[in-house]
């Protein structure tokens, strides 16, 4: 069998922890298959996945332990991942048989789905990551998982064997994007293969085990009519998004964490033309954009040197460099906020970023204080004229105490009064209270702003009546709604 590993060999070779992986050969690999893109191995969720107990995982650990005795886990990596399984699933069989266990075939299907997962992906999370429903999966130590579910943090009955398996099974993912973690680097960002952000921070900075944050990629990004289905905008507040993304505003996306900000980003850049010239700047590329004319740009951790890094700051002005008609920036962090400001300033009208903001006036103080924490010694009215004078609209998005995220304001920024940045809600969302579920109730309306400040560039593209219809249709259901 070619997974086998001749026996002449075994002691050799021997693994001195049973689950720690051996380490991968040059040009070889461990890791069969990227989660997604080979579904093959992935075990879906099952609904009521059984409660496992100790003796089954004491059971586990023998099986696993003999059976990587025999297998050549390198090997296995090269194969088919139908293959592959199908060996180890004959392997496990002959264990289960020479050592005489009494097993249910059910729970030797369940075993061999476990020690697959182990073997072949990423252990206990695989049946989280096959999910499609999960937004985010934290692992806090061996024995806690908690996802996010509909917006809502609930804990799950998976657990890792251990602290070591659960290292291994980060390792596991860091070292494909080239990277180690361990007590010497705890602290690493990585990325799956089929798009998840993860972060990893290990002991003794995570007191209490391996911390492990994935969050997950959705392939089929949301879009604007389903945000309306939501209940997150109404139809007449989307009608005036996809008009601001079309008529090329300067737009700031501002939101909590997982408020939905890169959602909404990527719906806003769901109305350039496709003729535009559109450079993005990510951590991680998450953007879907649909238009041909797009260059993708990401930033570079530091090497396990520590050199090499390229910043967002980096890549933003290199954009400059690369005549682009708009630049959008995934998330603005830090210093490079002072670049998207100058490339919205300096005819790249149109050009957007999220930032993390828990309201639109907070966006713009959080933007002043990144620009002076980055050094540039200005003075703070020069610093906000040019905010002021960069920033179109700013797109408040959050997420309600129920779970459910809402688009709670489409605010214009109008300019400086005195010091102080004047900006104009055109359309918000007021919460009025809690129905028996919990739910929040609340309503989305326009301010009554018939002539917002961006109305001469919606005329130049040909967009003034929908954008009059839209805001007045968004009033008279507010109207409706009240009455
Ligand atoms: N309006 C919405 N309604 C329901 N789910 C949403 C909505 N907006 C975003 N999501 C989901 O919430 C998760 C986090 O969204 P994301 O846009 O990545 O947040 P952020 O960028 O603010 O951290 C994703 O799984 C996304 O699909
Ligand atoms: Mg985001």
């Amino acid at each position: 069998m070619f997974g086998k590993r001749s026996f002449i060999h075994e002691t050799a070779q021997k693994p001195t922890a049973p689950f720690l992986a051996p380490a991968p050969q040059a040009g070889q690999s461990i890791i069969l298959a990227p989660v997604v893109a080979q579904p093959a191995p992935v075990i879906p969720a099952r609904p009521q996945a059984s409660v496992r107990t100790e003796e089954y995982y004491a059971l586990k650990s023998q099986v696993f332990a003999a059976l990587i005795e025999v297998i050549d886990v390198a090997q296995l990596g090269l194969m088919d991942p139908v293959q592959a399984r199908a060996e180890i699933g004959v392997i496990v069989n002959e264990i289960i048989a020479a050592k005489k266990i009494v097993m249910s075939i059910t729970e030797q299907e369940e075993l061999l789905r476990d020690i697959c997962n182990d073997i072949l992906g990423y252990g206990p999370l695989e049946p989280l990551l096959a999910r499609d429903d999960i937004a985010d999966i934290m692992v806090n130590g061996a024995d806690t998982v908690y996802i996010e579910v509909g917006g809502k943090v609930q804990k799950t009955d998976i657990r890792f064997r251990d602290n070591i398996q659960l290292l291994n099974i980060c390792q596991r993912i860091v070292s494909q994007v080239g990277r180690r973690v361990d007590e010497s680097s705890p602290i690493c960002d990585a990325r799956l293969p089929d798009g998840s952000r993860v972060n990893v921070i290990a002991p003794p900075l995570a007191i209490d085990g391996p911390t492990l944050t994935i969050r997950k990629f959705k392939k089929d990004k949301l879009t604007l009519d389903q945000l309306v289905k939501f209940g997150s905008i109404t139809p007449e507040g989307a009608q005036i998004l996809e008009i601001i993304g079309r008529v090329r505003c300067n737009v700031i996306v501002s939101g909590g964490t997982g408020s939905g900000k890169t959602t909404l980003l990527n719906c806003l850049t769901g109305y350039i033309e496709p003729g535009e010239r559109i450079v993005t700047c990510e951590d991680a590329a998450e953007l879907q954009l649909q238009q041909p004319h797009v260059v993708r740009l990401e930033t570079r951790p530091p090497n396990l040197e520590g050199e090499g890094q390229i910043t967002m700051r980096d890549l933003v002005k290199n954009c400059l460099r690369m005549r682009p008609e708009r630049i959008i920036v995934g998330e603005v962090r830090g210093s490079e906020a002072f670049d998207l400001l100058q490339a919205m300033n300096t005819g790249h009208d149109g050009s957007m970023g999220t930032l993390h903001a828990n309201s639109p006036r907070e966006a713009l103080s959080r933007i002043e204080s990144m620009i002076t924490m980055g050094g540039f010694s200005l003075p703070s009215k020069t610093i906000r004229e040019m905010i002021v004078s960069s920033v179109d609209v700013i797109v408040q998005a959050a997420r309600l105490r129920d779970g459910s995220r809402r688009i709670t304001h489409i605010t214009e920024v109008l300019g400086l009064e005195g010091d102080v940045p004047i900006t104009q809600d055109l359309f918000v969302y007021d919460i009025h209270g809690e129905d028996a579920q919990g739910n929040v109730i609340g309503r989305h309306h326009s301010t009554g702003i018939g002539r917002p400040r961006f109305w001469d560039r919606a005329r130049y593209f040909g967009e003034e009546k929908r954008l009059a219809a839209a805001l007045d249709a968004a009033g008279e259901a507010a109207e409706t709604a009240a009455a």
